[in-house]
């Protein structure tokens, strides 16, 4: 099978979303460039994966490899999504800060796709990641700025996002930000020209 870019939204503003608008920006180059993969387009708000629930919780210490897991009817969610995200050459994730940090449907996603014995192991030196590599673009919009001189909030977004992916074996993280839109139009342009200033200045991708 061909390998995918595969594009998560997580907005619930779904294709109206400053995150979802810009992934379409990303995603269209990214097509110019690769019109050989098919793109996967996930939408989390209008289709969130379930809660983890004891069922899962169980089933994930007991059934560790896909054969396992494909039989348990727990795990069903996490294996398509799991699938998913193997077949992917390149990851597209598009999301807004919700309270410093990820939206409830992109934390519901992670702790679907994150399995222990599946897509990271345990070791003496830590957890290791069972993914091949990839690059992985991240918009991330917000109301208010999280980063640089102007930053008045946590950010607990990057770093989860860069623990947590890299915990499963996915490093090559570029980060895209929309900041401050919640400060008018002024501020929404000017962080769209950002954004799609580096865009353009993103190397293609030739792998
Ligand atoms: C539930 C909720 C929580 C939010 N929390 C934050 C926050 O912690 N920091 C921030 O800068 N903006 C926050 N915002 C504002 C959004 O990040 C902002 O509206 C962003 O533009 C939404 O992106 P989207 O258009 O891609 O959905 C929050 C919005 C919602 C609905």
């Amino acid at each position: 099978m061909a390998k995918t870019i595969l594009r998560i939204d997580c907005s619930p503003k779904l294709s109206t979303a400053h995150s979802s608008r810009l992934a379409d920006e990303l995603t269209d180059k990214l097509r110019l460039e690769r019109p050989d993969m098919p793109v996967v387009h996930r939408v989390l708000a209008e289709h969130p994966p379930a809660l983890v629930d004891s069922g899962f919780a169980l089933a994930m210490m007991s059934h560790q490899s896909a054969e396992a897991a494909a039989k348990h009817e727990a795990l069903q969610t996490s294996e398509a999504l799991i699938r998913e995200l193997e077949d992917a050459a390149v990851l597209v994730l598009s999301t807004p800060m919700h309270n410093f940090t990820v939206p409830a449907v992109l934390k519901a996603w992670i702790d679907q796709i994150v399995r222990f014995g599946r897509t990271f192991q345990s070791t003496p030196e830590g957890k290791v990641g069972l993914l091949t590599d990839r690059p992985t673009y991240i918009v991330i919009a917000s109301g208010g700025y999280f980063s640089g001189k102007r930053a008045r909030q946590p950010d607990h977004l990057t770093p989860y996002l860069r623990d947590i992916l890299g915990t499963i074996g996915i490093t090559e993280l570029h980060f895209i930000l929309l900041e401050g839109l919640a400060r008018g139009d002024l501020a929404v342009e000017e962080a769209r020209q950002l954004a799609q200033d580096q865009i353009r200045a993103m190397p293609a991708q030739h792998q």
